[in-house]
């Protein structure tokens, strides 16, 4: 795994930017897992910033976000449809019927998961998944407890999580209970993942999940076992890991050899 820090979120945005560019530009037909909250925004405005200077087309990229609640609609402001729509899709050239987000609204949930997971399939897999992280250690909505085999299902929220979501609702109440996510499993089957996390309140959860051992309380850990992971950490979110030595020695050897060491 490599773990890239940057005293800034903006340094760390503008580098995963970098990388998901460099990957897109690679490969024809690119298929892009995307997910929300606050930690992607600057990656995606950094994208969007690259795409409208035409440094970048997504016009041959599909892309499948990890989750969405529950029983909101698309057009539901706090939708993860809504976010992507407003944070990313509409600013680049992106084709709109490219752009997969979980149906929050579907009657047949059963169905609904077998589908989703056969068209990340279907498009010969995701080539590479960005990621945040709860507080709680969940990447998309896998709750602590999660199967690391888990594969996309309806899944209950945790209380902490609520809490967490909270400040994007009127008030807690208004907070989904449940939601759709790709499983830890699902995830772990795409090619490369990035994880971005910024701030203190990061730091304790980055720590076990980058040092820690690997646990289905923790399912950010299970990315321990992925073959190419790379974290992007602002100092704060680096705060209390033990080896950061280490990963600033390996990034510097990256550079003398120019190659990228996981
Ligand atoms: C939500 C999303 C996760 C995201 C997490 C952290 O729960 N389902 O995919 O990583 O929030 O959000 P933030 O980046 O705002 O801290």
């Amino acid at each position: 795994m490599r773990v890239i820090i940057r005293k800034t979120y903006e340094e760390i945005s503008l580098l995963a930017a970098e990388l998901v560019k460099s990957r897109i530009e690679k490969k024809d037909n690119f298929v892009l897992g995307l997910a929300t909250g606050s930690s992607p925004l600057g990656l995606y405005s950094a994208l969007i910033n690259m795409n409208q200077k035409n440094l970048l087309s997504f016009k041959n990229v599909k892309t499948f976000n990890l989750d969405e609640y529950y029983g909101l609609r698309g057009d539901h402001p706090q939708s993860y449809r809504y976010f992507m729509d407003v944070n990313l899709f509409n600013h680049i050239d992106i084709d709109k019927s490219r752009t997969m987000v979980p149906d929050g609204t579907t009657k047949n949930l059963e169905d609904f998961c077998l589908w989703y997971e056969q068209q990340i399939k279907n498009s010969g897999g995701i080539d590479l998944q960005v990621l945040g992280i709860g507080s709680d250690g969940h990447i998309g909505f896998n709750e602590p407890g999660s199967p690391l085999s888990s594969r996309t299902r309806l899944i209950a929220l945790d209380a902490q999580t609520i809490e967490d979501n909270s400040r994007f609702f009127k008030d807690k109440n208004q907070v989904p209970r449940f939601a759709i996510t790709m499983g830890v499993g699902t995830i772990l089957e795409a090619k490369e993942i990035i994880l971005i996390a910024s701030g203190k309140k990061k730091a304790q959860i980055i720590a076990k999940a980058i040092e820690g051992p690997i646990t289905g309380l923790i399912s950010a850990s299970a990315l321990q076992i992925h073959k190419r992971c790379t974290y992007f950490l602002d100092e704060d979110a680096a705060s209390e890991l033990n080896r950061i030595d280490y990963y600033r020695f390996v990034e510097e050897a990256e550079g003398t050899i120019g190659k990228e060491i996981f």
